[in-house]
């Protein structure tokens, strides 16, 4: 079989090189030529880990292509899957240019019957307009070419995208012709070893499912937030609550963590778009408004911690940060938690000197000379008044806290992703703060230090 994939961006490349992975012919295209070169010499415009090889060893069996000319590229294909960019509008509604762009260019030029793909987070109703784009620009030449749309949402997580394409929990694909259903059945046959489903429905449910996925994910993580603060203020302890509910099946033990409030590309954006579409139909989408508002506040809750523990004097103080990125094994700084914190610590005139195991490139372009970026974690530590963990990279799970403690000026540590236990870290001679434990514990720690 063969396929073309437009966009080279993360979701275009993972699943242009995993279908390329598993034999299918595959062209991945792009309008920024600079992209397609380095490409073509196995230079990866993102980080995600396997990629690079697994890009590298594809192209040289000659099964994975990059090419610029999509009306060349398009030719012979069974299926065209469209994963360009659909930005957040400024009102939050996903802006459709690109897709529709790319639609209106596979009609230009197509000779033969093949499925368009909507692979790209677009609004339920995006596959009839990318349908009756390319409709148009048939009828524009005087075609009557046969082609169907299909909508194929990514359920990949970043840092763990290749293992979720070759072993997929489920595959969703919304068709409108048995044709399609064909096509789409062939070419994920071969992810399917695992016995998880592939899933077919109408092409609004599969449209929508993707955007309740999300939510839905996006709602555990808000709710276990607003669980989190309660719990300090009532004494509990978070840690103890999530391990108490996530043993129910019916709740899961999965995306229950409280943090520094959930980031990415993924969620904010897709939360958003949701409440749009809903308010643009008449319908207010509730509990996605909170799960918003408390994801919003959530980011502060470090910050405001720091905030107290100094008395609201920060100005002249070192902040030493371990990770920038939105989560760990990604180089992903969009809409990151680290981005809030660091700023509010700079407003007050805090020092932040910061470093990341793979965001540091990334870092360098968002946050430029306002911060220090230290050369390793433990040189970052070098005359620390506290410690920020802001993204549970493995590396910083099991440090040598000895080290860091003679690294440090002051022994505090905030953690913002609850990875320390706060009484070996009181044993260990550090004030800790994490999210949702209870207050005595913290009190404790100062008791002990002092
Ligand atoms: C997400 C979805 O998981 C994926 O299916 C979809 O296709 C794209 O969006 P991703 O953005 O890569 O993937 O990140 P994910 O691992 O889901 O984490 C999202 C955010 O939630 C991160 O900021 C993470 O730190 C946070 N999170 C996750 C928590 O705060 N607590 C948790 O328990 C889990």
């Amino acid at each position: 079989m063969r396929i073309a994939v437009i966009g080279t961006g993360y979701v275009g490349l993972v699943t242009g090189t995993c279908f390329a992975e598993v034999g299918i012919d595959v062209t991945c295209i792009d309008i920024d030529a600079k992209k397609i070169e380095n490409l073509k010499q196995g230079i990866l415009p993102i980080y995600e880990p396997g990629l690079e090889e697994m890009v590298q060893r594809n192209t040289l069996k000659e099964r994975l292509s990059f090419s610029t000319d999509l009306p060349a590229s398009i030719q012979g294909c069974d299926a065209a899957f469209i994963a360009v960019g659909t930005p957040p509008g400024e009102d939050g509604s996903a802006d459709l240019k690109y897709v529709l762009a790319v639609a209106r260019a596979i009609g230009q030029n197509m000779t033969n019957y093949m499925v368009v793909v909507t692979k790209s987070t677009v609004p339920v109703g995006t596959a009839n307009k990318v349908r009756a784009a390319i409709e148009e620009e048939l009828a524009a030449r005087g075609e009557n070419i046969a082609f169907d749309v299909a909508s194929n949402p990514e359920f990949l997580k970043e840092g763990a995208a290749i293992n979720d394409f070759l072993k997929p929990d489920r595959i969703v694909v919304g068709v409108a012709s048995e044709k399609a259903e064909e096509v789409m059945k062939k070419l994920y046959k071969p992810f399917l070893m695992n016995g998880h489903p592939l899933i077919f429905m109408d092409i609004p449910s599969a449209e929508m499912t993707k955007y309740a996925a999300n939510a839905m994910l996006a709602t555990k993580i808000s709710f276990m937030n607003d669980i989190a603060n309660l719990c300090e203020i009532m004494g509990a302890d978070v840690n103890m609550v999530r391990k108490g509910i996530g043993s129910d099946a019916r709740i899961g033990n999965k995306f229950i963590y409280p943090g520094i409030g959930y980031g990415g590309s993924c969620f904010p954006k897709d939360v958003k778009a949701l409440i749009r579409t809903a308010g643009e139909n008449g319908y207010e989408m509730r509990v996605l408004k909170s799960v918003e508002e408390v994801n919003e506040n959530q980011k502060s809750v470090l910050f405001n911690k720091i905030n107290t523990h100094y008395n609201g004097e920060l100005a002249g103080k070192t902040f030493a940060v371990w990770g920038l990125s939105f989560k760990p094994k990604t180089d992903d700084m969009r809409e990151a938690p680290s981005l809030v914190i660091i700023q509010k610590l700079l407003e007050q005139g805090a020092k932040v000197k910061a470093y990341d195991p793979v965001a540091m490139e990334e870092a360098r372009h968002t946050l430029g000379d306002s911060i220090e970026y230290g050369k390793d974690e433990y040189e970052t530590l070098i005359d620390a008044d506290a410690l920020l963990l802001v993204t549970e990279w493995p590396e910083f799970r099991s440090p040598n806290f000895t080290v860091v403690k003679k690294l440090m000026k002051e022994k505090v540590v905030f953690d913002g992703r609850n990875i320390y236990d706060a009484t070996e870290m009181c044993e260990k001679g550090f004030t800790y703060y994490g999210i949702g434990i209870k207050r005595f514990v913290q009190h404790q720690l100062d008791t002990i230090i002092i």
